[in-house]
């Protein structure tokens, strides 16, 4: 079976989003995204990919779950159900990059979580993670927390499996 990996910045309280838009922008983690997911299928919600900045992303087959006909934009495939989802990435490897609904969708078909923890508590958040049961998941990776030169947060990533 084709891997389903969720691919997701959490604050200290699970915390994703505020008002559309992400928490924060870590420049590595942004690379480190796009190192992911180039070349495979990912799979978002209406409400994230409105707020992607220059439309679809590139080179990737872009997956939109909406529940309207309506809904349609270039570069993006707008599917209505999690099985149709599934079914656009064939034999792919399938990335499930957010927001809030979608994660919680996907939580219980996916077999990889791919987490960037950042060490901060957002109060001003709205859109949060799903909480990870620790009795399907366990930790398969674990790396040291690394600085934002930036924003000066401190974040590091947690691969869990099932
Ligand atoms: N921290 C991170 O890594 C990260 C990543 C991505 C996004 N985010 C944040 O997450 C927030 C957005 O999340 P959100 O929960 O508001 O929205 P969302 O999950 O991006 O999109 C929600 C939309 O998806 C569609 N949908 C939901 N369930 C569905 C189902 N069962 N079948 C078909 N379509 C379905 C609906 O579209 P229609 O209304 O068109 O029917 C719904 O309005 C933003 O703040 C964003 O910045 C954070």
């Amino acid at each position: 079976m084709k891997t389903i990996s969720i691919i997701v910045a959490i604050d200290k309280r699970n915390a994703i989003g505020n008002k559309g838009d992400q928490l924060a922008y870590i420049r590595e983690d942004l690379r480190r995204f796009k190192q992911f997911t180039t070349g495979h299928t990912i799979v978002m919600g209406r409400r994230t990919a409105e707020a992607l900045p220059k439309g679809a992303l590139p080179n990737r087959k872009n997956v939109v779950l909406s529940r309207s006909s309506d809904w349609q934009k270039e570069g993006f495939t707008v599917v209505k159900t999690i099985q149709q989802a599934i079914d656009e990435a064939a034999d792919d490897e399938l990335y499930v990059i957010g927001g809030g609904e979608i994660y919680n969708l996907f939580i219980q078909s996916a077999n990889r979580l791919i987490i960037t923890e950042i060490d901060y508590t957002f109060d001003e958040a709205d859109t949060y993670f799903p909480t990870i049961d620790k009795t399907l998941w366990h930790i398969s990776e674990t790396t040291d927390y690394a600085t934002d030169e930036k924003s000066g947060l401190r974040y590091r990533y947690v691969t869990y499996e099932r």
